[in-house]
């Protein structure tokens, strides 16, 4: 039963095909990213725009990777919300065309429940009850995960989500754009101990986070500095070390409030080298499990998209044909 994913909510063009036997067939990822650099940001015209023109040349290359054809596909997800309304129409409507020309299933699927369920497509999987940190470019979430499909919100950022303190830290030091990749570069380069910001909301009870006043902190700091090179490297190393040290006291607490002893971590912010290293040594310290998708489905992927799709339509579920998408969405 080969799934057909396809991810297109902001700006990648993502397409897989996962088969629940076989596991992954195939996957073709597409950025967008030297498009948007110019304007320093993602032009969601220009998004939805490029990916008309790229996802049926990667639907393509993935059948043929997978040595199938169209009518080989068995069922179609595509990402239906939360993203940019332009960009989730253009993948909803072209898997949906697809799979009312196959006569096969189609399903919407949301894009963080993507991001949640991508650890398991890694080998020896991990299995609920457990703990979910979600820390993408739009969510910083923690969740309690009963079973597949049966989540509960424990705690989420109330201003800025973990990547988008990345990203506009990055872009207020003068990084290009997309900065939170490159300003965790810049930070293997910085001086511990130079520069100290605060773990917003660590010192009061609850999971809730808040990054918004931790990048007035780096920008008050940055412009009271000499801007030199090694500078930015430093601020973005203690501003990185903030960042990363806030995640891990709240999956720590989240972990010991739930009683679970499995850490889940996904979404792009996931893929940070240094957020990484630091559960591991919770996991080291606490001998919990923390599980993590390889780095390249941290972030945008239409692997993740396959397979959550492929758990839908394996339990049964169909959706009406009209085309449906939901920028904003509540998993
Ligand atoms: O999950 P994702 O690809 O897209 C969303 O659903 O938002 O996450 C993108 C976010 C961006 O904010 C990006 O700056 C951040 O993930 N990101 C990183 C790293 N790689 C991507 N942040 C910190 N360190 C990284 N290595
Ligand atoms: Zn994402």
């Amino acid at each position: 039963m080969a799934i057909l994913g396809i991810e297109t909510s902001c700006d990648e063009t993502g397409v897989a095909l996962y088969d629940a036997r076989r596991g992954l067939l195939a996957h073709r990822l597409y950025s967008q990213v030297a498009l948007h650099a110019e304007y320093g940001g993602v032009v969601p015209e220009l998004a939805s725009r490029d990916h008309v023109r790229k996802l049926w040349p990667l639907v393509d290359e993935c059948l043929a990777e997978a040595g199938m054809s169209r009518p080989d596909i068995s069922g179609v997800a595509y990402t239906a919300g939360p993203g940019l309304v332009g960009a989730l129409l253009v993948g909803a409507a072209a898997g949906r065309a697809m799979a009312w020309a196959l006569g096969v299933p189609a399903v919407g699927v949301h894009h963080m429940e993507g991001h949640l369920l991508a650890p398991l497509l890694e080998a020896d999987p991990p299995e609920p009850p457990f703990v979910a940190l979600l820390v993408s470019g739009g969510h910083t979430q923690l969740m309690q995960v009963d079973a597949i499909g049966c989540y509960r919100l424990l705690g989420q950022t109330l201003d800025d989500a973990a990547g988008e303190a990345f990203d506009k830290t990055a872009k207020m030091m003068g990084l290009p754009y997309p900065g939170g990749p490159e300003l965790a570069r810049i930070a293997e380069r910085g001086v511990a101990g130079r520069f100290r910001f605060s773990r917003p909301m660590t010192d009061r009870p609850g999971l809730d986070f808040s990054f918004s006043g931790l990048k007035t902190q780096v920008l008050l700091a940055w412009q009271d500095s000499d801007q030199s090179g090694q500078t930015r490297c430093d601020i973005a190393r203690a501003f990185q070390e903030a960042v990363v040290e806030t995640l891990a006291i709240k999956s720590e607490r989240a972990l010991r409030d739930s009683g679970a002893r499995t850490l889940v971590v996904a979404g792009g912010v996931g893929a940070n080298l240094d957020l990484r290293a630091r559960l591991a040594a919770l996991s080291e310290r606490t001998g919990v499990r923390v599980c993590f998708p390889r780095p390249a489905f941290c972030t945008d992927n239409g692997a993740m998209i396959a397979f959550a799709g492929a758990l839908r339509i394996s339990a049964g579920q169909h959706e009406p044909e009209a085309i449906g998408v939901h920028p904003r969405w509540d998993m």
